[in-house]
């Protein structure tokens, strides 16, 4: 019997806050689907992290368990796959030194989501401008064979490929190269209509949000601007309830009737706007009661982390063990004695 081995996938997210729905149609959805038929690795990365928020830790500590309470509740099993948090695993940050000596300083320098975000930093430092470096660390270490992504993150899938291709070639072959894997709804809108649901543009509907909360956020949502009376003829172009509606109301045919009576003025923004918000509290609903059960039972959370990383470490070892073999560095034979007594040392 062919044992089909179980194909292998990394993704994560940087620890900076707790996760809204954006989050949930751009990648989360993806990896509840998928966590079923690969083994994955969520990379919870908080060395990423510090490229951003380097003088404000503590925000970085507290979402560390905050974003695994937001997998959990969306219903990640920490069991058939692994949480892990980057900073308990050294090898990302030993292949990403590594990796980085064939990186070509002119790809990061193309790289277009870290142009975009390097026009956000005031003072740019080499840990924030090494990030797309770094990450081609994190999917190698894992071998993974796919990432699944938002679309901003696929000029660093890109990278991953091709310094997967160079080192293989320089080196032996070690890497897979991995293919990206783009959520539903790669940009959500914020509430705001302006920009792409952003934590620090303060537009967010998030997975913990209470149902008053969404209700209060709804209500705020601009519609359509043309609209005077719940009788005018409304649109639906650029209406950010309908494309919340898009994004989430599964009866399709029903959305369209909706948009149909919507478009002869009859229903009101106001209506519309409750069976929006119907529909994001239905959704929320079995994410916030499993939020409340892990919450309450904290050493659930931490044993999720725990078991994750020290599985993920187990694999990190042996790929950097491999890399170096490759690489023939640092197994220098005359100085057997040397790296023993190192190792005693220690
Ligand atoms: N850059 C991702 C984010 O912005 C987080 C991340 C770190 C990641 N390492 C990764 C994503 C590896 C995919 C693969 O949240």
């Amino acid at each position: 019997m062919i044992m089909n081995k179980k194909k292998i996938i990394l993704t994560g997210m940087r620890p900076t806050g707790r996760l809204h729905l954006g989050h949930y149609v751009g990648a989360l959805e993806n990896w509840i689907k998928l966590q079923k038929e690969y083994t994955c690795y969520f990379l919870i990365a908080d060395y990423q992290a510090l490229g951003d928020y380097a003088e404000d830790v503590a925000r970085i500590r507290d979402s560390v368990i905050e974003v695994a309470l937001d997998w959990l509740s969306v219903g990640l099993d920490p069991e058939k796959n692994n949480f892990v948090i980057q900073s308990y695993v050294p090898e990302y940050a030993e292949l990403s030194m590594l990796l980085s000596m064939i990186t070509p300083k002119g790809m990061i320098d193309r790289n277009p989501t870290l142009k975009s975000e390097m026009l956000l930093q005031k003072d740019v430092s080499l840990g924030f401008y090494n990030y797309p470096a770094s990450q081609v660390a994190d999917i190698l270490l894992s071998k993974a064979d796919v990432v699944p992504v938002g679309d901003d993150q696929l000029p660093h899938i890109e990278l991953t490929r091709e310094i997967a291709r160079k080192f293989n070639r320089i080196y032996g072959k070690i890497f897979p190269e991995p293919e990206a894997l783009v959520g539903r709804v790669p940009r959500l809108i914020g509430i705001d209509g302006k920009a792409k649901m952003s934590k620090s543009l303060g537009n967010c509907i998030y997975l913990s949000d209470p149902e008053d909360v969404v209700i209060k956020k709804v209500n705020k949502m601009y519609t359509d601007p043309t609209r005077i009376r719940a009788t005018d003829p409304g649109h639906i172009e650029g209406n950010v309830v309908f494309m919340y509606l898009d994004a989430f109301y599964q009866d399709k045919e029903k959305l369209q009737i909706f948009k149909n009576v919507y478009k002869n003025g009859g229903i009101s923004d106001v209506e519309i706007k409750k069976v929006l918000s119907d529909t994001l509290n239905k959704f929320l609903q079995p994410i916030r009661e499993r939020r409340a059960f892990y919450e309450s039972h904290p050493a659930e959370v931490k044993k999720a982390l725990i078991e994750g990383t020290t599985r993920s470490r187990i694999l990190a070892q042996k790929t950097i063990t491999e890399v170096k073999n490759a690489m023939n560095i640092s197994k220098y034979e005359d100085l057997s004695n040397i790296k023993k007594a190192i190792e005693k040392n220690n």
